[in-house]
């Protein structure tokens, strides 16, 4: 307990960058963190297979490309196990997609302040009400905006934070910044923690901005869940 899915229809809004961020911020705080990859493109598990190959530890459990049949068992028996349960998903609408939602204590739905990412994101938030009307139950979530520029709020941007609110669409207090450090992850299949000067500029701001938007996901979750979250945010 609790699952955490990353969701949205749209391809390349940041959901395996998001994900992973979250998953490392978890472990780095002593949290035990299964992260599951339902994208046939296995990126996470690809950053986690890059590390077993070159003798290199992993912060979590990494758990490659369970089927469609499975996905429901998997995330399940993970739920009772570990303390966090991390879904990244493919960037289409897909039933692997509505299976691993039936399970989701919070779905975050990553997207950029574009106008094309907002109405994705909106597809994305009406996907999960078809859920919870299929499910009879409530799916909590939290729109996160990713890769906005950390000095200037563009005038998208305000348009499109004003109009999920007035949807009533909760967002994550916190947006993922557009670093270099978030994508040097991936390029040298490295923790933020072990990035050098010379592999990234920006880690202070990158580190900050990573463990403000994990203390925000656990904010969200305890909103949620109430206190049966672990206690691994107190750290944040
Ligand atoms: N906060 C960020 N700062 C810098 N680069 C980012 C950030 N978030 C994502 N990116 C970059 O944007 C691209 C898409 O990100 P990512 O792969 O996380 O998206 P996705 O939603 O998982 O894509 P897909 O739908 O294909 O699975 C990648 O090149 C990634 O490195
Ligand atoms: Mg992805």
């Amino acid at each position: 307990m609790p699952v955490i899915a990353f969701a949205n229809p749209k391809g390349g809004t940041g959901k395996s960058t998001s994900a992973l961020i979250l998953a490392l911020e978890l472990a780095h705080r002593g949290g035990k963190v299964a992260l599951v990859d339902c994208d046939p493109n296995q990126v996470t598990a690809g950053w986690a297979d890059a590390r077993r190959e070159a003798g290199e530890s992993i912060p979590f459990t990494a758990i490659p490309n369970p089927g469609e049949g499975d996905v429901i068992d998997v995330l399940d028996d993970l739920a009772a196990e570990y303390p966090f349960v991390i879904v990244d998903l493919e960037g289409t609408a897909s039933l692997m997609m509505s299976r691993a939602m039936s399970r989701s204590d919070l779905t975050v739905i990553p997207m950029q302040a574009s106008p094309v990412d907002a109405k994705q994101a909106a597809r994305a938030v009406a996907l999960i009400r078809v859920e919870e009307k299929t499910l009879r139950r409530r799916i909590p979530m939290r729109i996160l905006m990713t890769r906005n520029n950390p000095a200037i709020k563009t005038r998208d941007e305000k348009a499109i934070v004003q109009q999920l609110n007035a949807a009533g669409v909760p967002m994550l207090d916190v947006p993922l910044h557009e670093r270099a450090a978030f994508r040097a992850i991936f390029a040298f299949n490295k923790t933020l923690r072990e990035l050098t000067t010379k592999e990234s500029a920006g880690l202070p701001k990158a580190l900050e901005n990573a463990e403000g938007y994990a203390y925000y996901v656990i904010k969200a979750l305890k909103d949620e869940m109430g206190e049966t979250t672990s206690d691994t945010s107190k750290a944040a």
